[in-house]
């Protein structure tokens, strides 16, 4: 593999910086930000390495005929979308950038959690076709916040909420105690956590085949007019299970950044989509000038240092 013949596809919006650095270094990039996956299917062949966020589905079949690909970087967190077993059977190294979207991550969960506790959607909404009438919510201060996944941005998210007179409560797969001590948290077990939780708020990684954590048995166990909170994966809640519960009322308010399609297709996810006590973002949890810069920086680092050590010159 020589700089001169290296070509990289980036089919996801990158900060810009990423595309600069990497032809000042000599190569070939290709930035299609849009493309289709029919046509991604017939050109991967042509790419060493390919660049991608969320929307492109990096699967089994992308990467069989990426036959020449030898790197993947997603330019975020995770790494859900891309076939991780499949590239590590080929040899195919996947590079990320964690951490670089920390802060904007957690800015938008106290975000969504604010609007969900008081219906700041609904009310902009009314009040924009004229209705000013008064949707009553919840206050924040003194209610517990159980946060499931305590790693950078689950962290961050307890630090604020702390400040904002909650108190705060952590439940991650790895042993937090410590970490949640720091900023005068617990970590508790996740059913602890479901059961004395005024709010839930989502921080974990998953995998492809990942398993929803909450399900019925959570949702049974939660308090009743509990607010949750997802910036990370839909995946992590059982949706349909999630629908009953903010039909029958028990969950006040479920507010995400995330979908299980994006867009939502099934009948149930625009069901969800559409309920008013859904509050809903597009995925833009690391969407802000900052973090899509440091994405950009800390991906075009890991990406390089990668093709160093498979022998590239640069
Ligand atoms: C991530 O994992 O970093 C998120 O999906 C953010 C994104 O790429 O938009």
């Amino acid at each position: 593999l020589s700089r001169e013949n290296l070509a990289i596809l980036i089919t996801d919006p990158v900060d810009e910086y990423m595309i600069k650095a990497l032809r000042s270094k000599g190569i070939k990039v290709n930035y299609r930000p849009d493309i289709e996956r029919e046509e991604l299917l017939k050109t991967i062949e042509d790419y060493n390495v390919l660049v991608v966020r969320s929307r492109t589905k990096v699967d089994k079949e992308i990467i069989e005929r990426g036959k020449s690909l030898r790197v993947i970087a997603r330019a975020g967190i995770g790494v859900d979308n891309i076939d991780v077993d499949e590239a590590e059977r080929r040899n195919i190294k996947v590079v990320y950038a964690p951490g670089a979207s920390t802060e904007s991550a957690a800015e938008l969960t106290i975000g969504l959690m604010i609007a969900g506790a008081r219906n700041m959607f609904t009310s902009m909404s009314l009040a924009k076709s004229g209705i000013y009438k008064k949707t009553e919510g919840v206050e924040l201060h003194g209610k517990t916040i159980g946060i499931i996944g305590f790693g950078r941005i689950g962290y961050k998210v307890g630090l604020i909420a702390k400040a904002m007179g909650m108190n705060v409560i952590a439940y991650d797969v790895v042993d937090v105690s410590a970490k949640a001590a720091e900023i005068g948290g617990k970590a508790v077990t996740l059913d602890e956590l479901v059961s004395a939780s005024d709010v839930i708020s989502i921080h974990v990684t998953v995998g492809k085949d990942a398993k929803p954590i909450l399900t019925a048995r959570e949702f049974e166990k939660m308090k009743n007019g509990v607010i949750i909170v997802n910036t990370s994966r839909a995946v992590a809640v059982d949706g349909k299970a999630l629908l009953k519960y903010i039909k029958e009322g028990k969950v006040r308010s479920y507010a995400t950044d995330v979908f299980w399609h994006e867009p939502p297709k099934e009948e149930w996810e625009v069901e969800l989509l559409r309920h008013e006590r859904v509050t809903v973002t597009a995925h833009i949890g690391a969407q802000t000038k900052e973090a899509q810069y440091r994405v950009a920086v800390m991906t075009t680092e890991n990406l390089l240092k990668t093709l160093q050590d498979l022998g590239v010159k640069l």
